[in-house]
């Protein structure tokens, strides 16, 4: 089976991880719109129109099955990429995996980490409100973090200092289930432990998988096929993300 990975940039690169852990044998195609990231400080109508553009590209190689591995794009643009994969091709974001992720952990509150377009949407409050109606939902944006990620800035002191200051107010409120509801943030999660030490720090990746399980027929291990690599700037993509590669 082919799998077509989409993000904005390197994020989905972490959802990609944990899909060649659990499948191997498939064939992967990552696409990382490096040219244009970030996506989070953008309009809904800029981040639809790229994630367009970005489908149409990806179509070309025929994938079976697509994984919109950006919490951005899954929640401003999920009928962008159904509408451009017709043909019952399988279009999976990351949204309903996160909350799957927090609710199964049951928490009395949680805490998500995205951002700036993806708070705005209201898409997990919304989600968690439906499926949760208890939980106490607490919502930080961080827009700063994916350029400092896409700088290559993951273990730099200022790294530590912007965590701070978007974390702090709510370092004491846990314990709880901190998101992190964007595909960039795993590259850092040592760094979000250390500013978050009485929350539990939860990924989408896991769920994805889950959800990818459903659809192959086949799950042996098979021999790892190389990933096919497409960034729309290929300079852009910071050196310690090419150890994965
Ligand atoms: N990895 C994307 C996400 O999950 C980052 C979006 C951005 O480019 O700002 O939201």
């Amino acid at each position: 089976m082919k799998i077509a990975v989409f993000d904005s940039g390197i994020g989905g690169m972490t959802v990609l991880d944990e899909l060649r852990r659990r499948f191997p044998g498939q064939q992967y195609l990552y696409f990382g719109d490096t040219a244009n990231v970030p996506y989070g400080p953008k309009s809904p109508s800029q981040i639809r129109s790229l994630c367009r553009i970005a489908a149409e590209s990806m179509k070309i190689a025929s994938p079976d099955a697509v994984v919109i591995a950006c919490n951005t794009a899954s929640s401003w643009a999920m009928d962008v990429f159904t509408e451009v994969f017709t043909d019952g091709v399988p279009v999976h974001g990351v949204v309903e995996a996160g909350v799957q992720s927090i609710l199964s952990a049951a928490p009395e509150r949680a805490l998500i980490l995205a951002t700036r377009a993806t708070i705005r949407s209201g898409i997990y409050r919304k989600l968690l409100q439906q499926q949760a109606p208890g939980l106490e939902v607490r919502e930080q944006a961080c827009p700063l973090l994916v350029p400092m990620i896409e700088e290559g800035w993951i273990r730099h002191p200022a790294l530590e200092l912007v965590l701070d200051e978007y974390l702090r107010p709510h370092r004491d409120s846990g314990p709880g289930v901190a998101l992190l509801a964007c595909t960039h943030y795993p590259w850092i999660r040592e760094a979000f432990k250390r500013a978050l030490p009485n929350w539990r720090i939860v990924d989408s990746a896991t769920a994805v998988a889950d959800g990818i399980q459903l659809l192959l027929k086949e799950t042996t291990p098979g021999e790892a096929i190389p990933v096919e690599w497409r960034f729309t700037d290929p300079d852009a993509v910071p050196e310690f993300a090419h150890g994965m590669r």
